[in-house]
């Protein structure tokens, strides 16, 4: 997953708090937060029923699952629903990821190590290397694996079975996995940004699971600001918590969410100062656009990898920016956002107010 580039200094605040990836130490909170059955995880309505069938199905035939891929942004839930899967099937989990698995003597030891329909969980699956991922299509297909013992002339090949599992992957982007490993799973499932009223559903969850007194409107304002990320409003709460013991009356409220997320640089729609950066660098130095992925990575010096799996999603999503063949481009909507008067089509491109 792509390394978020840390800011400028005076947005550090707001790009950490909005960072859909796991900050350092933030896991055992993930951990603590995450919901371990499917009727606990909140939104995702259409697959989760769907997953609930399958589940019952493949455990009232005393078959593993069949094999799923998830894929999203970061933040909204993949490898919590991995857990629930494991736990819903009455299985044991095996966690590994692309990266790590680096050859494929490490993939057999993986597999011939798991009990009857056992789920391996592969986070990052399209990091995969080649030669693991082709070792991987006959184990996910007919359970069985080709291991090689002895060395130079004595070298063999054999095939071992293995147990009848369940692969649960994990990506970013669909659109990296290679189309023989896409083809391989039967469930492909694109989570979507969650809705206000999922993500206050949420808030209010954390929010009694932490004790944290937080009142409705207090739930919603977090979740119009936390980017649609469960991750995000997760982190928004325990910041406004912060604020509210110091600074309110210890009850997060609408008042002490809105000012907390102005000091942290994150507006009503959540943008934090990295996306209104990217929506003006579009606008100031590229006349709105388009502009090709690369340049724009170029010019905000971030990765291009983190442009278009961290910030790009949202912005498309929410209509601020949109692609197209020839590149990316603010919307009319992204130039109001930004407080800015859209061009007249045909007329000359305005130049930046901000
Ligand atoms: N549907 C949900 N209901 C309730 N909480 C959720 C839901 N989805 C995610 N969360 C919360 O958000 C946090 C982040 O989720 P998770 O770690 O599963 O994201 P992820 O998609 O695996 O992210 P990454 O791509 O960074 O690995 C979890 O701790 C969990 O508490
Ligand atoms: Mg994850």
């Amino acid at each position: 997953m792509a390394a978020r580039k840390k800011a400028p200094k005076e947005d550090v605040a707001a790009t950490e708090v909005l960072d859909p990836h796991a900050l350092e130490a933030e896991d055992r909170l993930d951990r603590a937060l995450r919901p371990t059955s499917l009727d606990e995880y909140v939104g995702q309505r259409v697959h989760v029923d769907n997953l609930k069938v399958f589940v019952q199905a493949a455990r009232g035939r005393g078959e593993p699952l069949d094999h799923v891929l998830l894929s999203g942004p970061p933040g909204l839930g993949k490898t919590t629903l991995a857990h629930i899967l494991a736990h819903e099937m009455g299985v044991n989990l095996h966690t590994t990821s692309g990266p790590a698995i680096e050859h494929k003597g490490t993939l057999a030891a993986l597999v011939t190590r798991l009990s009857p329909n056992d789920v391996l969980f592969i986070d990052e699956i399209h990091r995969l290397n080649a030669v693991v991922e082709e070792n991987l299509y006959p184990a996910m297909e007919d359970f069985k694996i080709d291991v090689v013992t002895g060395e130079g002339a004595y070298a063999q090949s054999l095939t071992l079975p293995v147990q009848p599992f369940t692969v649960v992957g994990a990506t970013t982007r669909t659109g990296l996995l290679t189309s023989p490993l896409l083809s391989r799973f039967g469930h492909v499932i694109r989570l979507d940004f969650y809705g206000i009223e999922e993500l206050a559903a949420i808030v209010r969850r954390s929010a009694g699971l932490l004790s944290i007194d937080v009142d409705e409107p207090g739930a919603i304002a977090i979740a119009e600001r936390a980017r649609g990320t469960p991750r995000i409003a997760n982190r928004l709460l325990r910041n406004v918590r912060d604020f509210a013991q110091v600074l309110g009356r210890g009850v997060v409220d609408r008042a002490i969410a809105v000012s907390t997320c102005e000091r942290l640089g994150i507006d009503g729609l959540g943008l934090d100062p990295m996306d209104r950066k990217l929506l003006r660098t579009i606008v100031d130095v590229y006349d709105g656009g388009p502009v090709g992925v690369e340049a724009l990575a170029a010019t905000l010096a971030e990765p291009r990898d983190t442009l278009e799996d961290v910030y790009e999603p949202f912005l498309l999503q929410r209509g601020l920016l949109s692609r197209t063949p020839r590149g990316r481009m603010i919307t009319r909507k992204g130039y109001e956002h930004l407080g800015m008067e859209p061009p007249r089509k045909g007329g000359p491109i305005q130049g930046s107010l901000l």
